[in-house]
């Protein structure tokens, strides 16, 4: 069977896009998954956090979008092997982010690079290919969602505001499929940073069940959880910092969660996407 392709967006920054991407990542590669992270933010966190070392500079998410480039190298050789077993990278450099202005002028054929250079290797090699995109709704966000099959729309339990970041999520995701990805689906929300002591965690999680129904969010919610921010300073994720936390204990839930919804929609009929 063929891949997957998961888009992890919210335009809203600081929801926990990488996070997810990164330990949602390493806990599928427990359950024996190959998995591939493409780091779409030029922050490059993801890349810091999955790579051994920071110094990647050459055959990176640059090389393969830089639009001037004569001899753009093929995607094998843009994928690295990251620190945890299973589990490769396809680094970005903070070079990137001046490809913008290029690629914009390059539309529309700049929106389909992923679509058209990664989504088949991808989806022939690895089981699971999670994006993390950058907080914007821009050129390489676009990229990722013409290149997808699913998207993760993460919420942050401690924030109102990453309520209007879904709303454009979701805008967004309804505008690709019109436009030249009829098979993108909305896959779940994953409500992020959950602390059931305080009123605004609890007003949230209300709010968003009110307007989702159960079918559209993962049971699973991420705990507020300092692991996750001692993991990121240590550059790791949490289950070689923190494994017997309930940070990684979510994750591990999350990454059985996620193989069981996945298995529905690809074994379903199309009226259950959304
Ligand atoms: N459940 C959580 N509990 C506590 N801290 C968290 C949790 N999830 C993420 N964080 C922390 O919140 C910060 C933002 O997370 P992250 O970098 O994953 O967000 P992001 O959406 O990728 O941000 P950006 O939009 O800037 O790329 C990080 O310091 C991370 O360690
Ligand atoms: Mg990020």
């Amino acid at each position: 069977m063929p891949g997957i392709i998961i888009s992890v967006v919210n335009n809203k920054g600081g929801v926990g896009k990488t996070t997810i991407s990164c330990n949602l990542g390493v806990a599928l590669t427990r359950l024996d998954k190959r998995v591939l992270v493409i780091d779409l933010d030029s922050q490059c966190n993801a890349t810091g956090i999955l790579l051994s070392n920071n110094t990647m500079t050459r055959n990176t998410l640059y090389e393969l979008t830089d639009p001037n480039k004569a001899n753009p190298p093929p995607v094998e050789n843009c994928i690295h092997l990251s620190k945890y077993k299973g589990l490769y990278c396809l680094p970005n450099v903070e070079e990137t982010s001046g490809l913008e202005m290029d690629l914009i002028s390059h539309y529309p054929a700049s929106l389909m690079i992923l679509r058209n250079k990664v989504r088949d290797w991808a989806k022939k090699h690895f089981h699971f290919t999670i994006i993390d995109n950058p907080p914007n709704m821009g050129v390489f966000v676009a990229n990722s969602l013409y290149a997808s099959d699913f998207v993760i729309v993460p919420n942050d339990a401690g924030s109102a505001y990453s309520f209007d970041g879904l709303r454009k999520a979701l805008e967004l995701i309804s505008s690709i499929r019109a436009s030249g990805n009829p098979d993108l689906k909305f896959l779940r929300l994953l409500i992020n940073r959950v602390d059931l002591r305080t009123s605004i965690s609890r007003v949230i999680i209300h709010d968003i069940t009110e307007r989702f129904s159960k079918s559209q969010i993962f049971n699973t919610l991420i705990p507020a959880n300092t692991a996750f921010q001692e993991a990121e300073y240590a550059r790791e994720t949490v289950f070689r910092h923190h494994s017997t936390t309930r940070a990684a204990k979510a994750y591990r839930q999350l990454a059985k969660e996620f193989l069981s919804v996945c298995a529905d929609f690809t074994d379903s009929s199309p009226k259950r996407n959304k």
